[in-house]
C-alpha cells in the first residue's frame, strides 16, 4: 500500500467517495459514460483509477470501457485475459483492475455511447483510430488526452490535443504529471495536473481522476501542461546518457536545469499564452524529476550510452520495454525538425545535443560539452 497524504491542491478537489452511490435509474441519460482509448501501462493504471471513481460517484456510469488493441499473449486474447482475470498481464502485471473495467477489442463498440473519452496510447497510433472514434461519437462527448508527445506537419508543431480536437470536433483537456504508471497503480502518493480550456470539463475530469493518493490540480493552460509532458521526455534521454556515462548527480542536475530552461524557452517562443506557473505544477518540475530518475526514456538512453551507440534505439526498445513504446527519442526528433525549420537550434544547445547523440552519431560524452553561460566574455575550455 502506498502512502496517501492530503496536499492542498486545487480548491474543490473531490475526496475518495466511501459511501455506496445511489444510482439515478430514472434518468440514466445524465450519466457520464467513460471509455479509455488505450490499454498499455498507463492506460491500465488510469482505467483502475477511473473504475474506482465511477463506482463511487453517481454522475458516472459505473462501467468503464477500455479499448484494447488486441494481441495474443500465451495463446490467449489479451482482452479475454483482462475480462476473466481482471489483470492486464502484458502491460500492468500484478495489478488487479476493478471488475467494472471492461476490455473491448472493437474500437467502435468501445466508444459507442461514451461521453468521456480518455486518450492514452502512444501518439503514433492516433491518426489511424480517430476516424472510427468520430463515426461513433456520442452527443456531448468531450475528451482528455494523457498522451505525452508532439506531432509535426508542414506548418510546424502540432499538439496532440489539437490532433484530437480537429479530428473529432470536440473539446479536449489534458492530464500530465509525475506519474510513473507502476507506482500510481500501487497507490503511492503523487500529484497530477489537468490543463483545460473549458472549466466545467476540467472540473468533471478532476472528479473522474482525483483520489487521496492521486491528487489532481486543474489549470487553464492546455498547451503549457501538454508541452511540459512531451518535452521532459527529451530531457530524460539526456539524463539517461549521464547515467550511462556513470556521471554523478551534479551533472544530472545541470542537465535537468538546462532542460527545464529549454522547455520554458520552447513554450515561450512557439506558443503564446503558456503560463509561467505551469512549470511549478506536477506536469512541470515534478514530472521532469521523476522522468530523469525513473521511467523508460532514461533507462533506454542509459543502455544506448553503455553500448557506445552500437545498439539501435529499436533494438533497445524491443529488448528493454516488452512492447511499451519509447517516446523521448521520437519527441527529440520532432522538436529538432521544428527548431531547424525556425532557425532556432543555437538557442537550444541541450535539445540539439540530445538529437545529435541520438541520431547523428555524436559521442555520448559530448552531452557534457554545453556552453550555457550567458556571458560572452568567458573563455570556454572543453573538458
Ligand atoms: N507508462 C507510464 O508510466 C506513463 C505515464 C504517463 C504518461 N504516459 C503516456 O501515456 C501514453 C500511453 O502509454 P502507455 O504506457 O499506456 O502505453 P505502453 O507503451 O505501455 O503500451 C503500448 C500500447 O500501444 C498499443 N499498441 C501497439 N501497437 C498498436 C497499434 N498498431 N495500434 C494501436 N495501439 C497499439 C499496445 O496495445 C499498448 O496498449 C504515452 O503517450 C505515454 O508517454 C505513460
Amino acid at each position: 500500500m502506498g502512502c496517501a497524504a492530503s496536499a492542498s491542491s486545487s480548491a474543490s478537489a473531490p475526496s475518495d467517495a466511501t459511501q455506496p452511490k445511489i444510482r439515478n435509474n430514472e434518468n440514466p441519460a445524465v450519466e457520464e459514460k467513460v471509455c479509455i482509448v488505450g490499454s498499455g501501462n498507463w492506460g491500465s493504471a488510469v482505467a483502475r483509477i477511473c473504475g474506482q471513481n465511477t463506482t463511487a460517484d453517481v454522475k458516472f456510469n459505473s462501467t468503464v470501457n477500455m479499448w484494447v488493441f488486441e494481441e495474443v499473449v500465451e495463446e490467449k486474447k489479451l482482452s479475454e485475459i483482462i475480462n476473466t482475470t481482471h489483470e492486464n498481464v502484458k502491460y500492468l502485471p500484478g495489478v488487479t483492475l476493478p471488475s467494472n473495467v471492461v476490455a473491448v477489442p472493437d474500437l467502435a463498440e468501445a466508444v459507442k455511447g461514451a461521453t468521456i473519452l480518455v486518450f492514452v496510447l502512444p501518439h503514433q497510433f492516433l491518426p489511424k483510430i480517430l476516424p472510427t472514434v468520430k463515426e461513433n461519437l456520442a452527443p456531448g462527448a468531450k475528451a482528455i488526452s494523457l498522451i505525452k508527445g508532439i506531432d509535426f506537419d508542414d506548418h510546424g508543431l502540432v499538439l496532440i490535443s489539437n490532433v484530437i480536437r480537429e479530428g473529432l470536433g470536440i473539446d479536449v483537456s489534458v492530464l500530465m504529471g509525475a506519474n510513473v504508471a507502476n507506482d500510481v497503480a500501487k497507490d503511492e502518493f503523487c500529484e497530477s495536473t489537468i490543463g483545460y480550456g473549458i472549466r466545467a470539463n476540467g472540473v468533471l475530469f478532476q472528479q473522474l481522476f482525483h483520489r487521496s493518493s492521486f491528487q489532481v490540480n486543474i489549470i487553464e493552460d492546455v498547451a503549457g501542461v501538454e508541452l511540459c509532458g512531451a518535452l521532459k521526455n527529451v530531457v530524460a534521454v539526456g539524463a539517461g546518457f549521464c547515467d550511462g556515462l556513470d556521471l554523478g548527480s551534479n551533472t544530472k542536475a545541470a542537465i535537468m536545469r538546462i532542460g527545464l530552461s529549454e522547455m520554458k524557452i520552447f513554450c515561450d517562443k512557439l506558443y503564446s499564452g503558456v503560463k509561467p506557473d505551469t512549470f511549478f505544477e506536477s506536469c512541470g518540475m515534478a514530472d521532469l524529476i521523476t522522468t530523469c530518475y525513473g521511467g523508460r526514456n532514461r533507462k533506454c538512453a542509459e543502455a544506448f550510452a553503455r553500448s557506445n551507440g552500437e545498439r539501435s534505439w529499436e533494438m533497445i526498445e524491443e529488448e528493454l520495454l516488452g512492447g511499451q513504446k519509447l517516446q523521448g527519442t521520437l519527441t527529440a526528433n520532432e522538436v529538432h525538425k521544428v527548431l531547424l525549420r525556425k532557425g532556432l537550434l543555437q538557442e537550444f544547445p541541450l535539445f540539439t545535443k540530445i538529437y545529435a547523440i541520438s541520431f547523428e552519431g555524436a559521442p555520448v560524452g559530448s552531452i557534457c560539452h554545453l556552453n550555457t553561460s550567458e556571458s560572452s566574455d568567458l573563455v570556454v575550455t572543453t573538458l
